[in-house]
């Protein structure tokens, strides 16, 4: 099995077995026994937050729950309004219809789906011109479980026709410790406590980097060592690995010295810090930096980014003066 059908595996496939997100949690569980009380479908979900964090375990979970089967497509996928009508008309009644970056569909296509949301139906129009009429079609009920990674993205009609709204926030080092002692017993993998501890503190709150880092630091514990993951071994594989004692990789230590570097710790526009470092704006805002606003170290300002002397710390890096 290569590393992308793993990650299927590790999953988990029940709100019981879902680490973390207790607020979420909490609230789809109770959500989802109404709905089951009522024999209704599930309200349409809207799931948001940073890359990694397990929007897409929660759309399989949610299906899981209900006992229906879920269906997946992401918003660039979908590029016309036939390829949405094809699939809203192919589901059985019911089902979790789950659109990953949900904020990249063509308006056109949000179109198509805002009757389907609010009253399962497709409005089709017949021909053109004077002639052209419009035909209105049933839909199966269905649950729409939207994810993306920018909720300010998606537009306020679609936002507004999802019932549910779930933010998913990064994990504490608890609760990731727990994920990454839970993917070493799937993957049988043996690990010390503070083994486990070490990674999930490096992993950025995010549950698709400890488990990442687990399997590479399991490939040195087996290659270099006894197959144990210590918190030694675990200190020594992360190094190598590049990862530092905060989970920065080398593109966050690449952005953050770029805006020190050639920008005197900003504030620097996106577009321009991009550019100098070659890396895309949109990957920088979408991935690298939330984590980085998080944990205070850039700050987003009307005229750009700024790096905040806890970059200098962690670097050991003099601040300029004025
Ligand atoms: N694997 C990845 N994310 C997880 C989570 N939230 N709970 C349990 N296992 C996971």
């Amino acid at each position: 099995m290569n590393d992308l059908s793993f990650e299927q595996s590790l999953r988990p496939q029940r709100l019981s077995q879902y680490i973390g997100q207790d607020k979420v949690k909490n609230n789809l569980a109770v959500f989802i026994e109404a709905a089951k009380m009522r024999q209704e479908t599930l309200d349409h979900v809207l799931l948001y937050g940073p890359p990694g964090l397990g929007k897409t375990t929660l759309a399989v979970v949610i299906a899981n729950e209900m006992g229906v089967n879920v269906r997946t497509t992401s918003g660039p996928a979908i590029e016309r309004p036939g390829d949405l009508a094809a699939i809203l008309t192919s589901l059985e009644p019911g089902e979790v219809l789950f659109i990953d970056e949900i904020h990249r569909l063509p308006k056109a296509i949000e179109e198509v789906l805002y009757p389907a949301m609010e009253d399962y139906c497709l409005d089709i129009v017949i021909g053109k011109g004077p002639e052209a009429r419009s035909v209105r079609l049933e839909l199966p009920p269905f649950t729409l479980v939207g994810a993306t990674t920018r909720a300010g993205a998606v537009s306020a009609p679609l936002r507004d026709r999802f019932g549910v709204l779930c933010r998913l926030e990064y994990y504490n080092e608890e609760h990731l410790t727990d994920i990454v002692v839970r993917t070493a017993e799937i993957l049988e993998t043996d690990i010390d406590w503070n083994g486990a501890i070490e990674i999930a503190r490096r992993s950025r709150g995010t549950p698709r980097i400890a488990n990442r880092l687990l399997r590479r630091v399991r490939d040195f514990a087996q290659v270099r060592a006894d197959g144990i993951i210590t918190l030694t071994l675990a200190d020594e594989a992360l190094e190598l690995l590049q990862v530092d004692r905060l989970g920065l990789d080398h593109i966050d230590h690449k952005l953050l010295k770029g805006i020190i570097d050639r920008f005197r710790g900003g504030p620097v526009g996106i577009d321009t810090i991009a550019a100098s470092i070659g890396e895309e704006a949109s990957t920088i805002e979408d991935v690298y930096e939330p984590y980085l606003l998080q944990i205070g170290f850039l700050q987003r300002t009307p005229r750009g980014r700024i790096a905040t002397p806890h970059v200098y710390n962690h670097f050991n890096m003099e601040m300029p003066s004025e």
